[in-house]
């Protein structure tokens, strides 16, 4: 195991009407003045923006707000939200709404108290302070709800590129799982997939000996594998909602991640699909694992035939664990077929014809030089064969 640092301080109210306690949640953690930011039109629908927003009133909290934020969240709405927080005097972010919404506030937070563009924290630039941030979580999915990290996109070139920095990890996130029955199948499957997403690149590592989150990631993979199809079947199913909320959030704020080298090439192969696309992140996700795991396999064919044993149930061939390994990436692949994921492009809407402008804004755009590297290096040659093995 690796040395690490690990610094996780959100507060987490979890359970069946948490979000009444958002104006008291701000109250101590220092707002006295609220931007309120949320995505199109869930949270309005379902009555939860009318009950925070009293739940601000009832603890004389102010608040403005500013809906609107669309998945994979664009840069023009943080300038806008940039705009608004200084204008009003904003010092805290409440964001009501899934990994976009907060993914836009944590952007707007460290934009509010810099004096250069938001974007330099896109593109290389640490994050050192922000305003505080808020989360009403709605969907269980990318984890930024404990995480440290931002994905915006830049409209300009359509760069998808992410940040992170302790500044950004929320003070306090509200996780009710009942807000969640909402969702429709489709995004509710795309969020589960994104999890076992964030669960794949830690466990893909070249660090030795890390039995422990190794088995951490097991036991968050099975759990996902046994409660996802009960939600599908079930949109009602409180307790299956509970388990996957909380996965996510274990999941993504690194408890698992801890002292080990992570991947995230599957992850950055896919932002440059959300980004031309604007498909759901964890189907995007749900295409390009399948066709990253093949490809890398070789480089450590015991770890994924670890997990097809541990997690998928496969039979371990000692004569030929590459057997086994590949029938674990396609367990896992018809798996997630089974929750109603796309398996290829044709599926995603993505086009073959545009794999040379995939490749070049992924290997080459926002001072890439040429390449991106996690559990292996992959050059642009490599890139262009796997968006070709998604085809
Ligand atoms: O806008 P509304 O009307 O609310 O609809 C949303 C949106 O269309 C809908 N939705 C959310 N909660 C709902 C609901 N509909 C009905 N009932 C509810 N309770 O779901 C749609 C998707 O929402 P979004 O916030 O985009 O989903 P998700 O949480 O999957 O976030 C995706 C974004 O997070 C980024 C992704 O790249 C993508 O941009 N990520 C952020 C990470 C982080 N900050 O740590 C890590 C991830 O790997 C990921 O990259
Ligand atoms: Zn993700």
């Amino acid at each position: 195991m690796e040395n690490f640092s690990f610094y996780s301080p959100t507060y987490f109210e979890f359970g069946k009407d948490a979000e009444l306690k958002a104006g008291e949640l701000v109250k101590q953690f220092g707002g006295t003045k609220v931007l309120l930011h949320f995505g199109g039109q869930s949270a309005r629908k379902s009555g939860l923006l009318d009950r925070v927003e009293k739940a601000l009133t009832d603890a004389g909290i102010s608040y403005v707000s500013l809906g609107g934020v669309k998945p994979n969240p664009r840069s023009g709405l943080v300038y806008e939200g940039i705009e608004l927080a200084k204008k009003e005097g904003v010092d805290f972010l409440l964001a009501v709404g899934g990994g976009s919404v907060i993914d836009s506030a944590k952007a707007i937070a460290a934009g509010v108290l810099y004096d250069g563009d938001f974007w330099d924290f896109y593109s290389g630039k640490q994050v050192e302070k922000a305003l505080p941030v808020g989360t009403i979580l709605t969907i269980a999915a990318a984890g930024s709800e404990g995480s440290p990290d931002s994905v915006i996109t830049k409209e300009e070139g359509m760069y998808k590129r992410g940040t992170g920095s302790n500044a950004l990890r929320p003070k306090f996130s509200i996780l009710n799982p009942a807000l969640t029955q909402t969702l429709p199948a489709y995004q509710t499957a795309a969020g589960a997939t994104d999890i076992m997403a964030h669960l794949y690149e830690r466990y893909l590592t070249n660090s030795k000996d890390v039995e422990v989150t190794d088995r951490l990631i097991e036991a968050l993979l099975l759990t996902m594998k046994h409660e996802t199809p009960r939600v599908i079947a079930d949109p009602n199913n409180y307790e299956a909602r509970a388990n996957i909320m909380w996965a996510g959030m274990v999941a993504h704020n690194n408890t698992c991640g801890v002292g080990r080298s992570q991947d995230w090439n599957s992850h950055n192969i896919e932002h440059e699909l959300s980004a031309l696309y604007d498909c759901a992140h964890g189907a995007g996700l749900a295409v390009t694992m399948p066709a990253v795991f093949k490809y890398v396999m070789n480089h450590d064919i015991m770890r994924f035939a670890k997990v097809a044993v541990r997690v998928w149930g496969c039979q371990m061939d000692f004569d030929h664990p590459e057997v086994t390994a590949l029938e674990g990436i396609n367990a896992f692949q018809n798996f997630l077929c089974s929750i109603g994921m796309p398996k290829n492009f044709e599926e995603l809407g993505a086009k073959e014809e545009d794999i040379p402008k995939l490749v070049d804004v992924l290997c080459h755009g926002d001072g890439r030089q040429g390449s991106i590297s996690g559990f292996v290096t992959l050059n642009e040659d490599d890139c262009t064969k796997i968006y070709k093995m998604m085809l």
